[in-house]
């Protein structure tokens, strides 16, 4: 007999009501219950990052958290970085600077790169490398991902300058 529970989490700002099995992840949740398929799902073992979201804030793994941990939670996935119709300074900035090619480890590294630049909004190139060593890209080499999230920090410092 599987377990099911109530939960209630707010994801990207709107408030959902689902019954869950309890063994069910947070990044199956997103992806199958609320088809925010943005989140990526890559090893499924906590190594490549790929399912980064933020939860309370904090980036968490989506493949290792369950979504009866979240009950009550705010989520933030990848889809509430653009506004509007039009990329933020992160994803400006990938873009810009070539930071994807397949794009699979992409919404995991900018979800990341959410938190780490809200903490470090000045950062020195090893600290960005040190920020992404949880995620991993099989095409770029991390030069333009690097390059990209710099490059975002001096924007988003002008833009509140
Ligand atoms: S799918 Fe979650 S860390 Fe790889
Ligand atoms: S762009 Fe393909 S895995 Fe990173």
């Amino acid at each position: 007999m599987p377990d099911i529970r109530r939960i209630t989490a707010t994801v990207n700002g709107q408030t959902y009501s689902r019954e869950v099995e309890t063994r069910l992840t947070l990044a199956d949740f997103l992806r199958h219950e609320l088809n925010l398929t943005g989140t990526h799902v890559g090893c499924e073992h906590g190594v490549c990052g790929a399912c980064t979201v933020l939860v309370g804030g904090a980036s968490v793994r989506a493949c290792l958290m369950l979504a009866v941990q979240c009950h009550g939670q705010e989520v933030v996935t990848v889809e509430a970085l653009a506004q509007d119709g039009r990329l933020n300074p992160l994803q400006q900035a990938f873009q810009d600077h070539h930071g994807l090619q397949c794009g699979f480890c992409t919404p995991g590294m900018l979800m990341t790169l959410t938190e780490f630049l809200r903490e470090h909004p000045d950062p020195n190139e090893t600290q960005v490398r040190d920020a992404l060593s949880g995620n991993l890209c099989r095409c770029t080499g991390y030069q333009s991902i690097v390059a990209a999230a710099l490059d975002a920090a001096k924007r988003m410092r002008e833009m509140k300058s």
